[in-house]
């Protein structure tokens, strides 16, 4: 998740990208870069880490010009350096994208055999050489250029394009990465997000997939890319202040990031599925052929969040590729004298890639001789320094300490992880691996339609914000949701909860059931949908308020879960919403078992968001927590 912006118009334009940029900084930062049109052709300027080595690069190469793009990185391909920083440059050509390009392999090979010479590691720099050489090819028109040049690119992408023959023009086009035009007097810009560009203009066009614009100072025309057809949308005025500009819309981060889970989930799956051959590409997930089937065991590391991921991974694995395998908590290997094999493959979960306690469990295990996967969502962090192979996940940086998006593609890159493992071992099918593959592809759109409920989930919590304690319960998968769903509603807040096993529940916390408790039972109808419905009898044996996550239209469930609401003090909502959660039933809809976690722990993320708002906590940022833990 990178930011881009574009100016043309009669201003200096440096101070402008950079200003942009600094909007967009929630959005990457590991390094940034300018191209402007400075009357000698195109210049660009280049630092790694934060905008301030930007400005300083630019105190002492100036690039004055009134035309030019600007990028600050989120590094996916290629490690963050002044090299894999953007703009790229082919000739006259300079690029900034945002996204991820799938065939960019086979690309760059194609490029390399026509002997283009590379300076970078990225996906991006392909677009600049197939422009360039449209362009030398002896097409015109820079915007034919790029039309032509997207055709041979698979993936996701918002890119800025100008070029030193062509001042004044700058060329955009998007496909599943946001880009929004903003229409000034005289002057065009265009951005990743609507926040770089409140300074200047409130009224935007928000241009769609498969979308271009040719910029100028006269307007934007807007084509389709596939025929260059022209195409019209329609002009919004954004009322936001600066600061809700910078989530979304949304009162917090954390909502926001809570509803950039289908994006998120769709970038980290991108180019890393075969549908054709039913597989997962083992180069893009830091893993070979000869790894996999060496693999006695699978040794999960991780802390916190990270580690419930894992749980859900560890299911996985066991199924599907049939390895042994374990999960542990970083803070306790490290301090155990734990027994690593050299035919262990550890994966070490971590969202930022620097929590001490599983980086000294990583070291421990490469001490014994065990090989090391990382999966992290931070490039070139500590953890994935330190190991073997990483398998990145493409969240995006998140900024609610407590995590949401980092969580759900964790969950979609272990299960990647383990149909690998499965098919490489022969334990899975190609016609398994379809199936699963498959609901993995179509998990987003479902992931919205959760998403899409979210008001009456607010109901919900407002009937129960005042608990002092709450259970979570699930079985199998559902197992780590629980704990996830307990440990998001203690952190933002502040209540009491506890994840349990649902089968547990009779050993011990059953005790605790009373008419006071809200238990939030995640009951959909997958391979374990029977005992945990009996379970949930037993908490309502004992007057426990059930708060059930089920499939839509399990009418047992609602039927179980329903009185009590008739006794609330908060009548149920009225209108399409009350068919919903009359019942405390918060319906997500029917997919394959092994993706019911990515959708069954969005209502525990929104149930906890909603509990903690209500209550007036510091949600994106609760107390005594920080979002990179470091320290022991
Ligand atoms: C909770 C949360 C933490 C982290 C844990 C490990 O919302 O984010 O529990 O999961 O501190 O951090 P990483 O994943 O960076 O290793």
């Amino acid at each position: 998740m990178c930011g881009i912006v574009a100016y043309t118009g009669p201003q200096d334009c440096a101070p402008i990208l950079v200003e942009g940029l600094r909007r967009l900084e929630y959005r990457g930062y590991d390094s940034a870069g300018l191209a402007v049109h400075t009357g000698r052709g195109v210049e660009i300027v280049r630092a790694v880490g934060k905008l301030t080595n930007l400005d300083q690069a630019l105190r002492k190469t100036p690039l004055a010009g009134t035309t030019g793009i600007g990028h600050t990185r989120w590094a996916t391909h290629g490690r963050p350096s002044e090299a894999n920083a953007h703009p790229h440059v082919a000739g006259a050509v300079a690029v900034v994208h945002n996204g991820i390009i799938e065939n960019h392999v086979d690309l760059r090979r194609e490029l390399q055999g026509k002997g283009v010479r590379f300076s970078s590691d990225t996906d991006t720099e392909i677009f600049a050489h197939l422009i360039h050489a449209e362009m030398q090819s002896g097409i015109k028109e820079l915007d034919v250029a790029v039309r032509r040049a997207l055709a041979r690119v698979r993936g996701a992408y918002a890119i800025a394009v100008v070029h030193g023959e062509q001042p004044g023009t700058v060329v955009v086009a998007k496909q599943d990465s946001p880009l929004v035009l903003g229409l000034g007097e005289g002057e065009m810009f265009a951005a990743s997000d609507i926040p770089a560009l409140l300074a200047h203009t409130r009224d935007v066009i928000l241009l769609a997939d498969g979308d271009m614009a040719k910029i100028t100072t006269a307007g934007a025309a807007i084509t389709r890319i596939a025929d260059g057809a022209p195409v019209s949308r329609d002009k919004k005025r954004i009322d936001w202040s600066p600061t809700q500009a910078e989530k979304g819309g949304y009162k917090h981060f954390m909502l926001k990031e809570i509803h950039e889970q289908p994006r998120a989930i769709e970038d980290t799956l991108r180019g890393r599925i075969d549908l054709d051959k039913a597989d997962v590409v083992g180069a893009e997930i830091g893993l070979t052929e000869e790894i996999a089937k060496a693999t006695g065991r699978v040794y999960f590391v991780a802390c916190g969040t990270s580690a419930h991921a894992a749980m859900a991974g560890r299911y996985w694995v066991e199924q599907l590729a049939r390895l042994p395998s374990t999960v542990e908590i970083g803070s306790e290997v490290r301090y155990r004298d734990p027994v690593f094999l050299p035919t262990d493959l550890v994966v070490a979960v971590s969202q930022s890639g620097e929590t001490a306690d599983t980086l000294a469990a990583v070291k421990a295990a490469k001490a014994q001789g065990a090989r090391v996967l990382a999966v992290a969502n931070v490039l070139d962090s500590a953890i994935p320094r330190a190991v073997d192979g990483a398998l990145y996940t493409h969240a995006g940086p998140e900024i609610g300490v407590a995590s949401t998006k980092c969580f759900t593609t964790q969950l979609a890159a272990l299960l990647l992880l383990a149909v690998y493992l499965g098919r490489r071992r022969g334990t899975l099918n190609e016609a398994e691996a379809r199936r699963i593959l498959d609901a993995a592809w179509q998990a987003p759109a479902k992931m919205r339609d959760v998403l899409a409920r979210a008001d009456d989930i607010r109901t919900i919590a407002r009937r129960h914000m005042r608990a002092k304690d709450m259970l979570f319960l699930g079985r199998g998968t559902g197992f780590p949701i629980a704990l996830e769903g307990a440990l998001k509603l203690k952190e933002i807040s502040y209540i009491h909860a506890e994840g349990y096993a649902a089968g547990e529940m009779k050993h011990g916390p059953i005790a605790l059931i009373d008419e006071e408790m809200p238990v939030v039972v995640i009951c959909p109808k997958d391979a374990h949908y029977e005992k945990t419905f009996s379970n949930m009898q037993e908490a309502k044996a004992r007057e426990g308020q059930i708060i059930a996550v089920a499939t839509e239209g399990d009418d047992e469930v609602r039927r179980l879960c329903a009185d009590r609401v008739d006794r609330g003090s908060i009548p149920p909502p009225s209108g399409r919403g009350s068919m919903l959660v009359a019942a405390d039933v918060i319906e997500i809809p029917p997919v394959e078992n092994e993706v019911v976690p990515l959708l069954s722990v969005i209502p525990l993320q929104l149930l906890s968001y909603h509990m903690a708002d209500l209550k007036g906590t510091d949600v994106d940022q609760p107390r005594n927590l920080a979002k990179t833990v470091t320290v022991e």
